[in-house]
């Protein structure tokens, strides 16, 4: 149930819109797929000769090693060739990955769908919220920190602190030198956990000290601490700084984020994209460091006595850490790296342990050249959970506020190229829920919790760089009102027809009468934005519908109620959940071809409907099932109310049971429901019928 739930979930890691770095289903290991597989197994993976190797059924197994098997030896009797000949363990590996990016592509739609804000609200498993702009950047915002006083720090990558104090920036002048180069320039922000007392503000950055690798410069992550005084940068302290010699060309994987913990400052230094340095002791890349606040080395790190060895290090074997907290509960140390494609890791770091960059990792190359086929080795530690396809982590947070109370202390992640921020729901060390809490609103870089219990996340857009600091504020519970008092018709009418309505063991209940013309049952009182929640059972051969923005005009056909109608159709057909115009425009939106709405209803039997009808968006759950997800500007307000069909000449009839009928009515838009199914907007073309 757990494996279910997180993969299920990891479909949403899925970046579609990809920047050049990280595309998903190109490079040299997809011409490998075409020219190898795809005869068999279908261009798209969808299967043909062969099985689908994208409906997560596997006859041979479902582990990755399962998988390699399969394909190194192939299933002779059965028409699957052994490959162990032709490519390496490398390509096999790179196949697995690409496999596995193509079913998380094949199922990634209904997730995009479901974070879409409407009219601004973000809905989610458990809150709603809107994101209300703090300020903004012409440039990449790479980090947020509070001072005690609520007030925030942010850094400009090429090279500027700004101070916000009530939403009005004040830039710090008199910065360090930085290198504002590729991923380089002014990285980390952090004020010491004693700031009421010593004023410290720590700073990382990349650092031009004049080394020059074959004359060209070359650059490393550097960490000060200072204090701001009448918004200047004084009292300048080194904290890191790494010898010239151990300075590199390479433009990016500086690292940077810091944690204070006790008398400790642990912070990250990325590999300098140079590999192998990640596993060299003697060098500072790729290694989480532990110093002491003031910059003095620990004589208890891990390698503080072994001859050589760079003695701040903690842990080592990282790519580019660029995500570092503390669990709440336990005080653990936990890292976000960002890998190769496929191979985002989130770690739990402890001393002195080696986390396998470059020897070992799920991930392959960008460009689609396989990496390495070795995911696992004995003296190497394993990702708590890793990113598949890749979502380019950065800045993580526990949250740790009040303001979004089911997400305390669940872990916020934030992706770069996915464009998202996700929620990781952590039990005994490991992840057991994911969900992703944005989408495609720009590259997400950082994350806080802020002081006032709201989160603070930095999204930015490249090719104009472009920062935005947003914060994300909840929106409240919904107020619900019910409809029906289980009692009495109070508040409800008949109308049109000759049928009879009865109150009947807490559930009004209609029954069929008469050839003449349909009854309806209606809601005095009209609404326009709702969200509706009720129960009910149809009896019988006939169908019945729920009457949404119901109007009654005198001049058009004698006042009949009339308009939007949310089928209820007991036929094989099964359109349940669809929307048929009563006296207008007849089907708006139908239920053909769609299998999965279909099957949601249950005939003859009590039936959970979720109606949202929001300005002109409209959606609908049958049994939670979304079956319904349309646009129409035509009727805005109107009765909500219920169909009594007339019974066809040749006899036949039923009831409508209805029960637990609730309605939101005030504020409705903030607490939609977010639906995996696309909008489909009605064409003004197709508006024909009564004026
Ligand atoms: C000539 C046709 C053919 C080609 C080419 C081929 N396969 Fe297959 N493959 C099959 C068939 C048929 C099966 C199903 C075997 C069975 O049902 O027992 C299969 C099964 C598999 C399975 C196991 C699926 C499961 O359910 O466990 C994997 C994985 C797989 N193939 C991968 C590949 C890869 C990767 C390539 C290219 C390198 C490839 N195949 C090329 C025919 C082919």
């Amino acid at each position: 149930m757990k494996n279910t739930t997180v993969s299920l979930v990891l479909i949403a890691f899925l970046p579609l819109i990809l920047n050049s770095q990280n595309k998903i289903g190109t490079g040299p290991i997809l011409e490998l797929y075409k020219q190898n597989c795809s005869a068999c197994h279908g261009q798209n993976m969808e299967g043909g000769l062969g099985s689908s190797l994208i409906d997560d059924v596997w006859k041979y197994g479902s582990s990755d090693e399962d998988i390699a098997k399969v394909i190194r030896e192939g299933v002779p009797a059965m028409g699957m060739i052994a490959w162990k000949d032709v490519l390496t363990e490398k390509q096999i590996r790179a196949l697995i990955i690409l496999m596995k990016e193509q079913k998380l592509l094949a199922e990634s739609t209904g997730i995009l769908e479901k974070v879409k804000p409407l009219g601004g609200v973000f809905s989610t498993e458990h809150h709603n919220f809107k994101l209300e702009k703090v300020t903004e950047l012409d440039d990449i915002l790479w980090s947020i920190a509070f001072l005690p006083d609520e007030s925030i720090l942010i850094t400009q990558r090429s090279g500027k602190l700004w101070h916000l104090v009530d939403g009005k920036k004040t830039e710090i002048t008199g910065m360090p030198k930085v290198r504002a180069v590729s991923q380089g320039g002014l990285l980390e922000v952090a004020p010491h956990p004693d700031y009421n007392k010593n004023g410290w503000i720590y700073l990382s950055f990349s650092e031009d000290v004049g080394a020059k690798i074959d004359d060209k410069p070359a650059s490393m992550t550097a960490v000060v601490r200072g204090r701001i005084k009448n918004n200047k940068w004084v009292d300048e302290e080194e904290i890191f700084r790494a010898a010239p010699k151990f300075h590199t060309v390479k433009g990016g994987h500086y690292g940077s984020r810091f944690v204070f913990k006790d008398d400790y400052l642990f912070f990250s230094i990325g590999e300098r994209q140079e590999g192998e340095p990640a596993q060299d002791l003697t060098l500072p890349n790729g290694k989480v460091h532990r110093l002491y606040h003031d910059g003095r080395v620990p004589e208890g790190n891990p390698f503080y006595n072994e001859p050589g060895a760079y003695k701040s290090i903690w842990s080592y074997g990282h790519r580019n850490p660029q995500g570092l907290d503390l669990h709440p509960v336990t005080g653990e140390l936990w890292e976000t790296e960002h890998g190769p494609r496929g191979g985002d890791e989130l770690n739990i770091i402890r001393p002195g342990r080696n986390y396998g960059w470059p020897i070992i990792t799920f991930g392959m190359n960008y460009n689609g050249t396989p990496w390495t086929d070795k995911t696992h080795m004995e003296g190497m530690e394993q990702p708590v959970h890793y990113w598949l396809p890749s979502i380019a982590t950065c800045g993580i947070d526990f949250y740790e506020g009040n303001e979004f109370p089911e997400w305390k202390h669940n872990l916020l992640a934030t992706g770069l190229s996915a464009e998202e921020l996700q929620r990781l729901v952590i039990e005994d060390g490991k992840v057991i829920h994911i969900e992703t809490i944005l989408k495609k609103q720009g590259r997400v870089r950082d994350v806080a919790s802020g002081p006032d219990g709201l989160i603070y996340v930095s999204i930015n857009t490249r090719d104009p760089n472009h920062g935005t600091l947003y914060k994300m504020v909840p929106l409240g519970e919904p107020r619900w009102t019910s409809l029906f008092n289980g009692r009495d018709l109070s508040g409800w009418e008949v109308r049109d027809g000759t049928s009879t309505v009865l109150v009947d063991d807490g559930a009004m209940v209609a029954y069929h009468q008469g050839t003449s013309g349909h009854t309806y049952l209606t809601t005095k009182k009209t609404f326009s934005d709702f969200i509706l929640e009720l129960d009910v059972k149809v009896v019988g051969d006939l169908n019945s519908g729920i009457l949404l923005r119901g109007v009654s005009n005198p001049r058009f056909r004698n006042g009949k109620v009339h308009g939007y109608q949310m089928e209820i159709d007991q036929s094989e057909r099964q359109w349940t959940g669809g929307i048929y115009e009563e006296m207008g425009r007849g089907w708006l939106y139908s239920l053909e071809g769609k299998d999965d709405a279909r099957k949601a209803y249950r005939p003859s039997d009590w039936n959970h409907y979720r109606i949202e009808a929001i300005g002109e968006h409209f959606r609908i759950w049958v049994n939670g099932v979304p079956t319904l997800n349309m646009a129409d500007k035509k009727t805005t307000e109107g009765v909500i109310g219920f169909q009594i069909h007339n019974l066809p000449k040749g006899g036949g009839g039923g009831a409508v049971h209805i029960r637990n009928v609730r309605i939101v009515s005030e504020k409705a838009g903030d607490q939609i429901q977010g639906i995996s199914i696309p909008e489909v907007e009605i064409e003004e073309a197709s508006r024909v019928g009564d004026a």
